[in-house]
């Protein structure tokens, strides 16, 4: 049975109800975070939360709960829930109005929080062994992509486009530079240097983005953070999808062709083993 928490309360999942008008199911008004628990430690707690801060902040929703709170909250949801590494998922709507208006409600109508979550299923060592292939296709998203939203159609119809062509995931370009992927972030290999996008609005501040980054500094792996060219995703020795479910995985192939050799590098090799072992140290830790 997986334990939910609606609105103050901890319960089935199965038994969990939000309103039919519920600003979130209506216009997609509401906030997310999906974080990695592993031997039920959320991996990166403090980020997540202050990345939901954000999001809700350029919202114009107020948070609902401070930082302490949301952690006893997350902290509770893995507790209850029966697997030893889960998958988070936390939502935060506008709540439910008594009418459909778009404008927002008066301060009478209370956000609507719901959390759950499910096992956390990181890639095996046969698809880390080969990679996995994706597709390309135009950013077609809006330009608020830093925002961490439910409004996901854009999303949704861009990682249905990588399964539809037997892929994993869809690059996304905008004017010809690389933003990320339909759910993750895209990290390039050229010539022994890794590249990868700056933040902006064109993307999310990936959580994982942040880890592969700080790996990349203190182990002293040589990177560039600027603007990609697609040029250059096309050309590239390597390319690897990041997120917090994803970890670091490497795409062999894009749109059919292969990516350097077409298998696996030393580069994702490295940062995969790095990640691993930065991980267990935080494991360790606490
Ligand atoms: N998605 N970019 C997009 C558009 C994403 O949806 C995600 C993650 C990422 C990677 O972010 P992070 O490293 O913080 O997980 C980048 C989550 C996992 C999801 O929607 O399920």
């Amino acid at each position: 049975m997986v334990t939910a928490f609606v609105n103050g309360q901890y319960l089935p999942l199965a038994e969990a109800r939000v309103s039919p008008m519920d600003r979130g199911f209506l216009f997609g008004d509401g906030a997310y975070e999906v974080i990695p628990v592993y031997s039920r430690r959320p991996f990166r707690v403090d980020e997540h939360v202050a990345r939901l801060a954000s999001t809700l902040a350029a919202m114009r929703l107020n948070n609902p709960h401070t930082a302490q709170a949301w952690k006893a909250i997350i902290g509770e949801i893995v507790a209850r829930n029966p697997w030893e590494d889960q998958s988070v998922y936390l939502q935060v709507t506008r709540g439910a109005d008594s009418k459909r208006n778009h404008a927002f409600p008066g301060p009478e109508v209370q956000p609507t929080v719901f959390l759950m979550s499910e096992p956390l299923v990181t890639p095996g060592a046969e698809q880390l062994a080969r990679g996995v292939a994706a597709v390309s296709a135009a950013d077609i998203r809006w330009l608020r992509c830093d925002l961490k939203t439910v409004s996901m159609l854009a999303n949704c119809l861009l990682r249905q486009h990588a399964i539809d062509n037997g892929c994993a995931e869809t690059v996304l370009f905008r004017d010809s530079f690389l933003t990320e992927g339909a759910a993750s972030s895209i990290f390039v290999c050229k010539d022994g240097v890794l590249l990868v996008p700056p933040k902006s609005h064109l993307m999310l501040p990936g959580i994982t983005y942040d880890v592969v980054l700080e790996l990349a500094r203190s182990r002293g792996m040589w990177h560039e953070v600027r603007e990609v060219l697609e040029a250059e995703v096309r050309s590239a020795d390597e390319l690897w999808m990041t997120s917090s479910t994803k970890e670091v995985l490497p795409i062999t192939t894009l749109d059919g062709r292969p990516v350097g050799s077409g298998e696996p590098g030393p580069m994702g090799r490295q940062m995969y083993a790095w990640y691993q072992d930065f991980k267990l140290t935080v494991m360790r830790n606490g």
